[in-house]
Parts: C-alpha cells; structure tokens; sequence
C-alpha cells in the first residue's frame, strides 16, 4: 500500500546536507534544503559568499581522499592523496549535479528560525521572513564556523595584530613580521607551517604537547591503515599498534622540541601535519608554553620568557552553534549536546543532526550513512530503541570518551571512523528488524502538504 511519507527540511548544503540530500531523495522523501551561500560546499569554498568558511590559501585535507569519498561517488582518480581545498569544492559540485540535487536546493537563503509546533511538526522562517511548514528537519549547518577565542581572554593588552585561525587566508605580507600562533590542533600545524616560510620568526604557543602525526607512514596515508581492524579490535590494543608504529615512524616528540604529551596517542583529537614537526626540527619555528600575558608589542609565557610579537593568530577552536534555535530549545554549552549516535535527539522524534561529531577520520562518508540512516527511519523502515535504552547508550559513550580523551572543549563529540560506522550499520539491522517484527507504522506522521507516497 503506498503511504504518504514525511516532508523534510534540510539546513545547510556543506558536504553533510547534501549527502543528507542524497539519501533522501533516494527513499523518495520530498525536502526542501536551504543554503546560504550561492554554492554547495560549505567550510570547503575559499571565501565562500556565506562569510562562513575557515579555509586558507593553502589549505589541503588532512584525512586522505579515499577516506574522504562518499561512497556512492569516490573521487577522482587524478586527484592526489591529500588535495588541495578548490579540488574537495569542485568534487561537491559534481556530486550534487551527478545526483541531480542542485534543483533541490534553494540557495542564497538562510534559515533564520525553526520552531517546534504545538502538534510537532516544525515552522522554518528563513531569512527573508518567509515561512513553511515542515514534518522533519536534518541540520547540517556545520560546526567550524564560530570561532572560540581564549575564555577567559588573556590579561593585558596587545598592541598588534589577532585574529582567529576563521579569519585567516594567507601569510603574505607577514615577511618583517613576528609571529606567534596559540593552540596545538590542525589550524594551528597548517598555519605556523605556512608562516614559517614567509614570517621573520613563528612560535607556537600550546598549553600541553601533542603527538603530531605524519600524512604518510611506511608510504602509505596513515588512515589507511589497519582500517578493516578499527570496527572490531579494542581500542587498547589499537592505541598500543598506534604507539609503536609511531615510536617506529616520527620517534618522540621531545626530540623535535615538543614538550612530553600529557596523555597517551589517541586520547586527543589528532593533530596531523607532514611538515610541522621537520619545520620545528629545523629550527624555523619555535615552541612556546601557554601564553601569560599580553604586554603591548610583547607576549609572555608561562615559563616567564617574553617575545616581540606583531601578529597573534589564535587557533583555539569552534562553538558549536544553532543560531535558529531558541537556545532554551536547543544549544550546545560547551560545544556539549548529547544525541543518541550523534543522530537523534531523545524526546523529539522528528528533529535529526548530520556530521555532529569530531571523527578520528573523514566526515563526509559519515555524513553519507547517517542521511541513510534517518531516510531509513523516515520511511519506517528502522525504529528506534526505547528512550532509556538510548540513554543509558548516550550515557555509556560519554563515560567512555571522557575516560578516553584528555578534558577539552574540543573532546565533547569524538568518535573513531571505522568504529562509528561498524555500530552505525549494526544498529541499524537491529532497528530494521524491530520495524519489521512491528507492524508498519511511520515515526513520524505527514502532517504537511507535498508529501511523498512510500509503498510499505
Ligand atoms: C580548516 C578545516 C579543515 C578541515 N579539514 C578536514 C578534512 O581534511 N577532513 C574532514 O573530514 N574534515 C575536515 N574538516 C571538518 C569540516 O567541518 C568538514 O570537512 C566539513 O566541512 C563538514 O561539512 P558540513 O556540511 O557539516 O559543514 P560546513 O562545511 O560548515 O557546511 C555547512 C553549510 O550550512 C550552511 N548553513 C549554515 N547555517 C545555515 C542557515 N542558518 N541557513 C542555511 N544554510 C546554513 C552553510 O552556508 C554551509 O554551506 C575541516 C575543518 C576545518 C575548519
Ligand atoms: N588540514 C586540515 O585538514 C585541517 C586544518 C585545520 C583544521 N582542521 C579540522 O578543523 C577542526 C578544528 O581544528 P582547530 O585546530 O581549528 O581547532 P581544535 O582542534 O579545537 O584545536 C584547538 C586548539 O586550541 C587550544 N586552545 C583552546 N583554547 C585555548 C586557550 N584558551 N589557550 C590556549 N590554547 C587553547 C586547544 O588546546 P586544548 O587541547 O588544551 O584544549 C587546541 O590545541 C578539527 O576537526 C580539525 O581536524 C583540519
């Protein structure tokens, strides 16, 4: 018997919302998904017109592409292990024309506001003030947008320049400059690289050690090895294949000028960098401890030295933002939200994030598998388990990741690839045949009009 199905609404077109899109528009679920920007691609687009984007000049995937492909649509053969962003841009313009999602995609529209209705369903005002009715909504409004700044900010004043690692293009003009970059993550590797080679002097200043670690080993992308494993061997003895093939491949860190970590490898999200540690060994930039104090055009450190500085970038991260919720409805203090699979909101039926998460890997195949996944539960093909068996398993995961991961801001969503998506595809089996063994009954009701019909 056909059935209606469903109308969706997707939020941003970045490489999550269109891979939402996609398995969408392959259950046949109709949507509508907003974009702000003229183009899909989100964080992707150098200078994207959305004002949103983090990328530099020279900034290259550090997850490589094999890792990175969708599934339903790999990469270009020609494109090299780790390509350069204007390549991972044009290979999302192709996948939505490949598919032939660009005519469902309203561009140049944003979402203002998403109310929650009185009978379920969801208002979307979008910026114009437009508004319509929808029975689901996917955000994929991406989470490396809203820059964090030190909190609370550093004491004293600086008389040169700052700016946030968001805000960053490229090094050129910084020749006669001095410059120092705060935070230890994937920004701060890139840029103190790129500065390296133009500034007078770059320090980088981290207020603990970090076990960097090399695109290649044994001459192959490091994500590509041991994968088949991930899903099934525990993570302690994956940590310990970890160590020693890093004992065997960089040695330690110490060695480069890099303070001991404070923790063991993996238990911080990775810090990837095929230059850093050779730039640091050759003596072209510097290690500092965390900063002190801003004292006009110097900067001190906690170890009670000063340097000259004239351009601060500060790479220490993103909030978690939904500017079109009322935060009493939903936010993320701390960039925290917890979600059962990083997918569903307990309680709210109808309401799904994609890519919400810090994986140790690539995200757009997850992005690809958790669309599936929502269609399928869309379609009444998947039910969820009980609410407290969802949060007695959202409980287990933070207990584990807080175990696991040293405390930060940056370690409230991480989740290991091929282990997240092993889970992934299990639980939905299991869903699918608690769907099956029920009768046929969609989670949530077609309330508004366009609805699709679904043979059951
Ligand atoms: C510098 C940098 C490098 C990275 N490198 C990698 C990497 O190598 N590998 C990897 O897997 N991940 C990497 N990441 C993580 C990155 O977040 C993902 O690669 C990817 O961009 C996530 O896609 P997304 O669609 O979730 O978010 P985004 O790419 O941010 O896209 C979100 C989209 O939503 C739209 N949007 C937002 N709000 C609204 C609204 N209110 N209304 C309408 N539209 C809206 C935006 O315009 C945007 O197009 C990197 C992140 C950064 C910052
Ligand atoms: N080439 C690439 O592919 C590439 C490039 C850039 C970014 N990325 C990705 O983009 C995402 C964001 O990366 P990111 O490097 O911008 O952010 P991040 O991973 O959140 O790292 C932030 C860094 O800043 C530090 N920090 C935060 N607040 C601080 C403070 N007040 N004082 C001193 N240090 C502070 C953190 O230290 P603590 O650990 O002590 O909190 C951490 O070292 C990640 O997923 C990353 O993989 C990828």
């Amino acid at each position: 018997m056909p059935r209606a199905l469903p109308r969706a609404c997707v939020i941003g077109a970045g490489s999550s919302g269109i891979a939402a899109c996609k398995a969408l528009q392959d259950r046949g679920i109709e949507f509508d998904c907003f974009e702000k920007s003229d183009r899909v691609g989100g964080n992707w687009v150098f200078a994207n017109s959305n004002g949103m984007s983090a990328a530099y000049r020279s900034l290259h995937i550090n997850t490589s592409r094999e890792r990175m492909e969708y599934a339903d649509h790999p990469m270009p053969s020609s494109y090299p292990d780790f390509a350069h962003h204007t390549q991972i841009a044009a290979y999302f313009e192709d996948y939505v024309d490949h598919f032939g999602l660009r005519e469902l995609i309203t561009f140049e529209t944003g979402v203002a506001h998403a109310q929650r209705d009185a009978d379920g369903g969801w208002t979307i005002t979008l910026e114009d003030g437009e508004q319509r009715r929808y029975d689901a909504l996917l955000i994929a409004n991406g989470h490396h947008w809203d820059p964090r700044w030190p909190e609370p900010p550093y004491p004293g004043t600086f008389d040169g320049r700052q700016l946030h690692s968001h805000q960053f293009l490229d090094a050129g003009g910084w020749r006669d400059q001095n410059v120092l970059v705060v935070g230890i993550g994937n920004s701060a590797m890139d840029i103190a690289v790129e500065c390296s080679y133009v500034a007078r002097r770059t320090s980088l200043s981290s207020r603990r050690g970090a076990y960097v670690l090399p695109k290649y080993v044994f001459g192959r992308p490091l994500d590509q090895i041991g994968t088949g494993a991930a899903g099934v061997v525990p993570w302690p003895v994956r940590r310990t294949v970890l160590a020693i093939i890093y004992r065997i491949a960089v040695g330690r860190v110490e060695r480069y000028g890099l303070p001991t970590p404070d923790h063991r490898i993996g238990e911080a999200h990775p810090t990837v960098s095929g230059g850093f540690l050779q730039r640091l060994a050759d003596g072209e930039i510097a290690w500092k401890p965390n900063v002190d104090a801003l004292d006009g055009d110097h900067v001190g450190f906690t170890d009670g030295s000063r340097e000259p500085i004239d351009v601060i970038v500060w790479c220490t991260g993103y909030k978690v933002s939904f500017p079109f919720f009322d935060p009493a409805f939903i936010s993320a203090p701390d960039n925290d939200l917890p979600l059962y699979r990083h997918v569903f909101r307990p309680g709210i039926d109808n309401l799904f994030f994609v890519a919400l998460l810090q994986p140790l890997g690539a995200t757009m195949p997850i992005a690809e598998a958790q669309g599936q996944w929502i269609a399928d539960y869309l379609c009444g093909d998947y039910r969820l388990p009980p609410e407290a068996v969802m949060a007695a398993d959202i409980g287990r995961e933070r207990e584990q990741m807080a175990k696991r991961y040293v405390a930060s801001k940056r370690h409230t969503m991480q989740v290991d690839f091929d282990a997240y998506m092993h889970a992934l595809a299990n639980e939905r089996r299991a869903g699918a045949a608690r769907a099956r063994a029920a009768a046929y009954a969609l989670p949530v009701a077609p309330r508004v009009q366009g609805a699709a019909l679904h043979s059951a």
